[in-house]
């Protein structure tokens, strides 16, 4: 499988990155991660790992600390990390694909040399915050307030589910500045953890990617210098947006990575396991249902590759980045059900990671937008 013959055009340099993310999940991310799991417990050591070996700054420039790669090492490195453990594959691709990206593609030098040189190598972590408590979907609807005080702004709000929540040293949060100027009048900041009168909030108990920290986020009159602000004054909404188009690439090669290695698991079982005198691959129906699930994960990982190369090519990805998370999160939602499916009860139990992958699975089609929200997208681009 994996674009057998076609090999998308993938060079060596591709194939070693895919290798090592492969290994590295085989070796320090599968040990304990139903215990992570269980536990709720963020995977401190691993994402250390995941910085050492240059997992965190993928794309990002040398110039500021990071492996300089494309967006296609980037998602054959999330499908691997993905395949094993969701948790670790949300923590890099916000670091990745949010907070890095949007530093290195709007962020001044001053900000990159502060910031992003330390993301990139993992010796801190970011997070971005765009959702409240009222305002998910419906994103321009903040209600964060950055008042402008001519030498700094006034952060008043709450940020709502936010990955990396504790975990991160820098968080980029989106806030109203003028509402009367509606989106355009949003700005992104930087903003430090530990500055007086930013609090996080409580923890989120979650259905799945468990190890990963979901926090809601409290700001009471957090002072933020100017300097602080990324781009123009009212860009931060079109920061979100274009930060986010390249952000659902890499959860749309999470949730490919999910039912990847939910496939795998179940044809592995599915050769092992007998009843009715023959192994369970060799019941038709068994059959069909693996010859389905190879089928779809191979059609996403084509629209998942479609999306990352034209965004390398610097074409428009817009369409085709929600295409590839719209398509590959629902396959991952199906495929780990069926695989939970074709391990019977075994299937139902813990140590046999597929009901892990199912529930890990369910939050590729909410977050980064709900599948709702790209349909959206798509059909806003199919009459652009
Ligand atoms: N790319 C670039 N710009 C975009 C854009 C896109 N995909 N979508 C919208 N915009 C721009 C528009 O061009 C417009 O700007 P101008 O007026 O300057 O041209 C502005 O944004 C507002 O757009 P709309 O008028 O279309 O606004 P809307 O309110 O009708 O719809 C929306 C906007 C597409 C629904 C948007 O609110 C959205 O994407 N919602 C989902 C939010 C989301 O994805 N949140 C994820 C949070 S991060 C996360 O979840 C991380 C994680 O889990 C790990
Ligand atoms: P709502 O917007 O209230 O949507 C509820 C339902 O209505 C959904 O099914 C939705 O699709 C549907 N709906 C809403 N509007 C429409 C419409 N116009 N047409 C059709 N259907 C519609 N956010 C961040 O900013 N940063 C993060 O790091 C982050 N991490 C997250 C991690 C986790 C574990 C979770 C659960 C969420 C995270 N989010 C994060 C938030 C996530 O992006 C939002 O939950 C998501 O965008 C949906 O918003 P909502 O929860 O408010 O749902």
């Amino acid at each position: 499988l994996e674009l057998q013959g076609l090999n998308f055009n993938l060079s060596e340099e591709h194939l070693a990155v895919k290798e090592a993310a492969r290994s590295f999940a085989q070796d320090e991310l599968l040990p304990g991660v139903i215990d992570r799991d269980n536990e709720a417990k963020f995977p401190t050591e691993q994402v250390k790992r995941m910085g050492e070996l240059g997992f965190l700054g993928m794309m990002v420039s040398p110039e500021y600390g990071g492996g300089g790669m494309d967006t296609v090492s980037y998602v054959l490195a999330m499908e691997e990390i993905s395949k094993v453990d969701a948790s670790c594959s949300v923590i890099m691709s916000v670091n990745n694909s949010l907070v890095c990206y949007g530093l290195e593609a709007y962020g001044s030098e001053e900000q990159k040399q502060t910031y992003l040189t330390r993301l990139a190598t993992g010796e801190i972590i970011g997070a971005f915050c765009l959702s409240e408590p009222e305002a998910g979907s419906d994103a321009t609807s903040q209600s964060t307030t950055a008042e402008d005080k001519s030498d700094h702004y006034l952060l008043n709000g709450t940020k709502n589910w936010i990955t990396n929540g504790n975990s991160s040293s820098v968080c980029l949060v989106i806030a109203q500045t003028d509402r009367e100027k509606k989106h355009r009048g949003i700005n992104c900041l930087i903003v430090e953890k530990g500055l007086p009168g930013f609090v996080v909030g409580k923890k989120e108990d979650k259905m799945g990617i468990r190890a990963s920290d979901t926090h809601s986020l409290l700001f009471t009159d957090v002072k933020i210098p100017k300097a602080n602000r990324i781009g123009d004054d009212g860009f931060g909404f079109k920061f979100a947006m274009t930060t986010l188009n390249g952000g659902r690439i890499g959860i749309a090669a999470q949730a490919l990575g999910i039912a990847a290695g939910a496939y795998e698991l179940a044809l592995n079982y599915s050769q092992e396991r007998r009843s009715f005198g023959k192994q369970l691959f060799d019941h038709q129906a068994i059959q069909f249902k693996l010859a389905e699930m190879a089928t779809k994960i191979e059609a996403a990982r084509l629209l998942v590759y479609k999306a990352a190369r034209l965004k390398d090519e610097h074409k428009d990805y817009v369409q085709a980045a929600a295409m590839a998370k719209l398509f590959a999160s629902e396959v991952a939602m199906w495929a780990t059900t069926e695989a939970v499916q074709i391990h019977g009860g075994y299937g139902y139990v813990k140590e046999f990671h597929v009901e892990r992958f199912m529930r890990d699975a369910k939050i590729t089609q909410i977050y980064e937008g709900t599948s709702e929200i790209q349909k959206l997208v798509i059909a806003r681009e199919l009459i652009r």
